[in-house]
């Protein structure tokens, strides 16, 4: 018999790779996701890349009722990927009651069904936002986490905080949360990929976005910071390497190897790239110029954000394999599919 992993937020960007990645492996997989920022057919193109359909089951964690509904129908999971939660850093420090009741009533909902059908292997998507401004790069897991810029990552930080209260009661329970820094790149098979809507948060849409012509063109939010070029460095992470590191946690606890009830662990690949580097890893492997210009900073960015990911090497055995021109060259071609 198949071993079955429920994963919440499937549908979206990050989930639907690490679906992929669990189904190539052998494991039964269920989606939830309430469809609000990724849509149905991500379902299909699954199918697509692995001849396999997952379960989807369409519901909003935030209702308790039908949280606890589906998870009675699927109590024979044995764990659970929880990504769903709203992301968008901007908009959460315009609308932050939003942000805190979808995220934390969601986890809270999710925990409480997961516990209640003694599903004991639990994975949270966390965030690099949680270290807020570090006081030295790269960042080691025994950096003291302080209260993030952004109600999102305030949500992820609270959201850790409730998991290792949780654990102290619940001894059955293993949980590992995986702080990501910056996720990019999409599938090579050109089925998945971000699909944000609206305007692009993050740097990579909003890039190709640019060159398909969506966007007149790229703003890159100040070049005075202390860092090489001016602009902010950031640790880039391919999707399908970030879907590995689930495949890699979600092991680790089914074989019961962690060393305590709450594990945390980085994320990234190690290096840092600046916002001007990804531009020029843009142009060389599209072959254009990309329209941009220099404004003022914006609010909440730090100048360096660098993961150490020697903990995740060495107790995950999980590196970050995948350079910058690959991630960026499978985000364009992922762009030019949608088109
Ligand atoms: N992409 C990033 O840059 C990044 C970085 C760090 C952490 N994360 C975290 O990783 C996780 C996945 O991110 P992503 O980039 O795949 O985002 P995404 O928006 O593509 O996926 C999240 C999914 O959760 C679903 N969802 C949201 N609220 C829900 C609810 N109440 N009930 C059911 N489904 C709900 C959405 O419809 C979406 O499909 C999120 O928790 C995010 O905060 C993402």
């Amino acid at each position: 018999m198949k071993t079955k992993i429920i994963i919440t937020g499937g549908t979206g960007y990050i989930g639907s790779h690490t679906a992929v990645a669990l189904l190539e492996s052998g494991y039964e997989v269920v989606l939830i996701d309430n469809l609000c920022n990724s849509s149905i057919n991500t379902v299909g193109n699954i199918y697509s890349i692995t001849g396999l359909r997952p379960k989807m089951e369409i519901v909003d964690l935030c209702s308790k009722k039908e949280c606890d509904e589906v998870f009675n129908k699927h109590g024979d999971a044995i764990g659970i990927i929880h990504f769903a939660a709203l992301k968008a850093v901007g908009e959460s420090v315009q609308k932050p009651l939003r942000y805190y009741q979808n995220n934390l009533t969601a986890l809270m909902n999710t925990l409480d069904s997961a516990v209640k059908n003694k599903i004991n292997n639990f994975i949270f998507s966390s965030s690099a936002t949680v270290y807020g401004q570090p006081e030295k790069v790269p960042i080691s897991e025994q950096e003291k986490t302080k209260r993030p810029f952004s109600p999102y990552g305030n949500s992820k930080k609270i959201g850790e905080e409730i998991m290792e209260d949780l654990t102290l009661v619940n001894k059955e329970l293993s949980i590992i949360s995986l702080r990501y820094f910056n996720p990019i790149g999409a599938h090579k098979s050109g089925f998945l990929g971000e699909l944000p809507t609206g305007t692009p948060n993050n740097l990579m849409p909003y890039i190709t976005q640019t060159a398909i012509g969506l966007r007149d063109k790229l703003f890159v939010f100040g070049n005075d910071y202390p860092t090489k070029d001016g602009t902010p460095i950031r640790d880039y992470v391919h999707v399908l390497d970030l879907a590995d590191a689930h495949l890699k946690a979600l092991e680790r606890i089914l074989n019961g190897q962690n060393e305590s009830p709450m594990e945390v662990f980085n994320i990234g690949s190690g290096k840092g790239y600046s916002v001007l580097d990804v531009i020029y890893a843009f142009e060389r492997v599209s072959g254009q110029k990309l329209p941009y210009e220099i404004t003022t900073r914006r609010e909440g960015d730090v100048p360096e954000l660098i993961s150490s990911a020697d903990l995740a090497n060495e107790k995950l055995g999980w590196r970050a394999t995948r350079g910058l021109e690959e991630m960026v060259a499978s985000a364009w071609e992922w762009e030019k599919k949608l088109r």
